[in-house]
């Protein structure tokens, strides 16, 4: 069975990539930044007959403790794939928008994936330093 892990897994694309990985025999790591989210998830997991393929795990891609606590407590790796889907997003013409949130925008969806994603590498491995 092959790993994935999933990132922003409590809403949307995330949840549903979650669920229709399990149903195809995927073992998911479903991660979302507050586990009291997870409710959407385990129904329809549950739904799909798929719960025992989906283990939920915390994780705020913006924060490198939160990252290397996943990496550490996790012991089945190496992932075979990473689905980058945690985002966020904002409506409005793009010049009207606040300098700060369009900073934070690129912050999550593209400088943590280019900066952090690499620690993803890292599970499964005793030598990571993670602490
Ligand atoms: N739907 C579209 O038409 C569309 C188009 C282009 C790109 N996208 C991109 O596709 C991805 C999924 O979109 P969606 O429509 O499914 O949106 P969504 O329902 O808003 O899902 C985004 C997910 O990202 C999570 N997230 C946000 N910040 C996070 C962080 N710091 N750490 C961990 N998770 C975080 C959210 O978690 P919380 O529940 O905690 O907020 C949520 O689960 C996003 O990256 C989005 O930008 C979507």
């Amino acid at each position: 069975m092959q790993t994935v892990l999933i990132t922003g897994a409590s809403s949307g694309i995330g949840l549903a990539t979650a669920v229709e990985l399990a149903k195809r025999n995927w073992s998911v790591l479903a991660t979302m930044r507050d586990l009291e989210r997870r409710s959407d998830l385990d129904r329809q997991a549950r739904a799909a007959n798929v719960s025992e393929h989906v283990i939920v795990r915390q994780l705020d891609v913006t924060n490198s403790q939160s990252i290397d606590s996943l990496v550490a407590s996790v012991n089945d790796g190496p992932l075979d794939a990473v689905v980058h889907n945690a985002g966020i997003s904002a409506g409005g013409a793009f010049e009207d928008l606040d300098d700060a949130l369009v900073r934070t925008i690129m912050e999550v969806n593209f400088f943590d994936v280019h900066s952090r994603g690499g620690c993803y590498r890292n599970f499964g491995r005793s030598d990571t330093g993670a602490s």
